[in-house]
């Protein structure tokens, strides 16, 4: 059940100066109109898919990759032309820990470019009233002060272990803001602090850090391991946000954003992952140790986002509480996946 939150309300368009963009008057009604969702097979694309379902938007395509390969251009304008999409949500992208970054950077570079610079292109082409798209993070200067203002993506180099997915991430912003200084295209890039929830990708290799965490303490739990092991010294930072809360922002950035923009979702709370990790030995029960590996990078030392502009202009602030969200998703992880002993 998508939380609501009542917004600040309008009588006539009112100017954001956080957002730099006039905020709509009503929010637009999705429910008769025709979605296109990319990444809907992914962890925070089925969220959104379920939730669309609840709110009553029924026209909804969400292909796989199988259908469409949004790397290749042929294919992204068949789809347009096929779906004749009015609002489009991006939400496919090649996405994983410092790991998976480190091992495959050209990948991640070439894919999320590739996938982004079409998927906005071809929605622009195509008279897409409003496309959403999801930036990251991680694409802040590592070097930028905290809390992370949108003002502050171009100041600086992102942290060298995710630079190509980052930079490929931050032409979104680029794109997004060419094409509605041009043609009036409205774009709105989301960008996701630590996304964490059920359907979250928990394989070790390439996992986000929250669901490696999350798997490493409940397998731990089941199998009584008397180490955990997790990689850096713990005292790195992060903006977690629960998927639901990230869904919910995403709706809005569809239905109340009236020109480009670039946008902080996340939590705006930092926590540090020995934290995280404390209150993931307190909810597995886990009775073990927590081994950090020191000499492993952590990343960036300190992410949090300035969330006023969501405030602002969507009338959106995070509201799960990390305990909740973590028991939510441990409940899940415990239901779905198989234990370590079992494989
Ligand atoms: N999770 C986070 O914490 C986080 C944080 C910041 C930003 N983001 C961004 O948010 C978006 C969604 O992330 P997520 O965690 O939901 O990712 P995910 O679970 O890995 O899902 C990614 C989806 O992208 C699809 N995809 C990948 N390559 C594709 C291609 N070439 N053509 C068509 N579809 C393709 C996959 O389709 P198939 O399933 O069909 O293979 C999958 O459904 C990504 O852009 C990610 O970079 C996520």
């Amino acid at each position: 059940m998508l939380r609501r939150i009542v917004a600040p309300t309008t009588t006539q368009p009112a100017y954001c100066r956080e957002m730099r963009c006039f905020l709509a008057v009503e929010p637009l009604e999705l429910s008769r109109k025709r979605v296109l969702l990319t990444g809907g097979n992914g962890f925070i694309g089925s969220s959104v898919l379920s939730a669309l379902g609840s709110m009553g938007v029924s026209d909804v395509i969400a292909p796989a990759r199988a259908d469409c390969d949004l790397t290749h251009e042929p294919e992204v304008e068949r789809l347009f032309k096929e779906v004749r999409p009015q609002i489009v949500f991006h939400l496919a992208g090649l996405n994983g820990g410092i790991l998976a970054n480190q091992k495959r950077p050209a990948e991640f570079y070439y894919q999320n470019l590739m996938m982004g610079t079409l998927l906005i292109h071809h929605a622009w082409r195509a008279g897409v009233e409003r496309c959403v798209v999801a930036g990251a993070g991680c694409g802040y200067p590592s070097t930028a002060p905290n809390p992370l203002r949108e003002d502050d993506l171009w100041n600086g180099s992102p942290q060298p272990e995710s630079a190509p997915y980052a930079l490929a991430k931050r032409m979104l912003s680029v794109q997004s803001e060419a094409y509605f200084r041009q043609y009036g295209f409205v774009c709105v890039v989301a960008v996701l602090g630590s996304v964490y929830g059920p359907h979250d990708n928990f394989a070790l290799e390439n996992a986000p850090f929250m669901a490696a965490l999350v798997r490493k303490f409940c397998d731990a739990a089941a199998s009584r391991t008397p180490a955990v092991e997790v990689w850096g010294t713990g005292n790195a930072t992060r903006d977690c946000v629960f998927v639901d809360d990230v869904v919910d922002a995403l709706i809005r950035c569809a239905t109340r954003s009236e020109s480009a923009s670039t946008v902080n979702v996340s939590s705006g709370e930092s926590t540090s992952i020995r934290n995280i990790s404390e209150i993931l030995r307190r909810l597995t029960g886990y009775g073990g140790a927590v081994r950090w590996i020191a000499d492993r990078p952590e990343g960036q030392q300190h992410r949090r986002l300035d969330v006023t502009r969501a405030f602002r202009a969507l009338g959106w602030s995070a509201s799960t509480s990390l305990d909740d969200g973590l028991r939510k998703t441990i409940d899940w992880y415990v239901a779905n996946y198989p234990r370590t002993e079992e494989k």
